[in-house]
């Protein structure tokens, strides 16, 4: 797929300042971070004589979009290197294309040289009616879905033929808008066209992922024209009756869609099937079903073997059958990545034992994978035999409690390998006490790139820019 880069795409933010002086830095900074062009709300200036305007509009350093009361049009439209913007805000109700139309056509009719459509959006599914606008409006338009729901109108709007999308400035996430620095940096939206294909996180909460960080520049090092971008979806079955086209290619899903996400597809794994849950949809490029994958299970018991493996031939031991077959695999956490861990380590052959905090959600799992579940108290004190492998797929010891492990360092002493899904902190309390008794152990980054990686070529039909990937994650986290 080709990825020509457009020049002709606008990054625009917003300055609301009090001060000219003020207006002239953001400006600035605006300009320093990639903007090409500022919109100024005069309105929230306080100045005295109309003369002020004049003086900023000639410091300015970016070319400007001037949000202004209507007493001041005469002063512009006697500007004759400007243009008219016609902007109308719709909140209430759900924007539909009808809707949506005849305030476009009123718009029009006032003779306006630009559109400009700002729409209050209560779902992600409500943006689906302004990229159809963007792709047939006849006047240049600018939409822009107001609310954390809404962030796709930017990212996708070049998809659609926007020829400006709206950032906000230093860094931070105004709801609904991305940063400038991650328009040019993360996503770089002036190589998006139509013939993109769409990829994207579905998860709610959805602003944690780091999934946008390692996709995006991923597609790009492969040549593959692909975006990949966050997904605010309250309804995971209604999201997908909606983004039907083959375009919405392949998908990450988050909490709390990765069950229903197994009811979702046309077609599940049997893997993915027997864990319950589906983090990876991609849309079947020969008939457009979707299909379901698991690749958490692989990820992370293949980070596990790999590791057992890389000590049995330092050991100058060899094994034709996985390193865990037959071990005591104590697992801590029975939630989505608990499920995970729990069935890859039976189609191993391993003797599953699972520890949670809630009991009954460890007995289900252990029953459904033919292993055994202990309450959680016991956990310290379980030593089955020695040289067993620890797995924690329990949130215990994840930022902001990174000072929590949920086995005490000397219990630690039975287990040959642990392993911790938890990524954030990379070296977590639990991973250090367990290398300073000599175990090897397992980082849940390592977890991490195999299950991004795992996605990737699923979306792309098998790139695996691996050595890339790694490289990314390493700088990222
Ligand atoms: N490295 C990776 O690629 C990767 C992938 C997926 C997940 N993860 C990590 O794995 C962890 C679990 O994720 P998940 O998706 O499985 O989440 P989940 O479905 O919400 O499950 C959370 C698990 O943590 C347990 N838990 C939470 N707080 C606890 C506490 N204070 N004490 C004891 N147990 C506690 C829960 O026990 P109850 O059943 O008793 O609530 C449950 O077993 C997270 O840290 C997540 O970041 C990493």
């Amino acid at each position: 797929m080709v990825m020509a880069r457009r020049s002709d795409l606008l990054v625009c933010t917003t300055l609301e300042c009090e001060t000219k002086e003020e207006m002239v830095a953001s400006m600035e900074k605006a300009k320093e971070e990639g903007a090409d062009l500022v919109e100024l709300h005069l309105d929230s200036m306080s100045f005295s004589h109309i003369s002020e305007v004049e003086q900023l509009l000639s410091q300015r350093t970016l070319p400007a979009i001037v949000a202004l009361d209507v007493g001041i049009t005469d002063f512009l439209n006697e500007r004759s290197n400007s243009k008219i913007i016609v902007s109308s805000y719709l909140n209430g109700g759900r924007p539909s294309k009808e809707k949506l139309g005849n305030l476009i056509a009123c718009q029009q009719s006032t003779g306006a040289d630009v559109i400009k459509l700002m729409v209050d959006v209560v779902y992600i599914t409500d943006v689906a009616p302004l990229f159809h606008m963007l792709t047939h409006c006849q006047v240049p338009l600018i939409v822009r879905a107001v609310g954390d729901r809404g962030l796709i109108s930017q990212l996708l709007g070049p998809k659609f033929g926007a020829f400006l999308v709206c950032g906000s400035l230093g860094g931070t996430s105004t709801p609904g808008l991305p940063p400038i620095v991650s328009i040019k940096q993360v996503y770089k939206l002036e190589h998006i066209n139509a013939n993109t294909k769409v990829f994207g996180v579905i998860s709610n909460p959805v602003g944690h992922s780091k999934g946008p960080l390692l996709h995006n520049p991923a597609f790009r090092h492969t040549g593959y024209n692909g975006i990949y971008v966050p997904m605010l979806v309250d309804d995971i079955k209604e999201f997908f009756r909606v983004y039907s086209g083959t375009d919405f290619a392949g998908f990450s899903v988050g909490i709390p869609h990765k069950e229903a996400a197994v009811e979702c597809c046309d077609e599940v794994d049997p893997l993915a099937k027997s864990i319950g849950a589906v983090n990876t949809i991609i849309r079947r490029p020969a008939d457009g079903k979707l299909v379901g994958f698991n690749t958490d299970c692989e990820a992370s018991i293949t980070a596990i073997e790999d590791a057992l493996i890389e000590r049995q031939v330092a050991n100058g031991e060899a094994s034709l059958t996985s390193p865990i077959a037959g071990k005591v695999f104590v697992l801590v956490g029975a939630g989505g990545a608990g499920r995970a861990l729990a069935f890859g380590a039976k189609s191993r052959g391993a003797r599953v034992v699972i520890f949670n905090r809630n009991f009954e959600r460890a007995m289900a799992l252990a029953q459904a994978v033919s292993g055994e579940a202990l309450p959680y108290e016991c956990l310290d004190t379980f030593r089955a035999e020695n040289g067993m492998i620890l797995a924690n797929a329990s949130a215990v010891g994840m930022q902001p409690n990174c000072d929590q492990s949920p086995v005490s360092k000397e219990a630690l002493g039975s287990y040959q390998l642990v392993f911790d899904a938890v990524y954030t902190p990379r070296n977590t309390r639990l991973l250090r006490e367990a290398a300073e008794v000599g175990a090897v152990v397992v980082s849940g980054v390592e977890m991490f790139v195999r299950q991004a990686l795992g996605q990737f070529k699923l979306f792309t039909s098998g790139l695996a820019p691996e050595d890339f990937m790694r490289r990314t994650v390493l700088q990222q986290f």
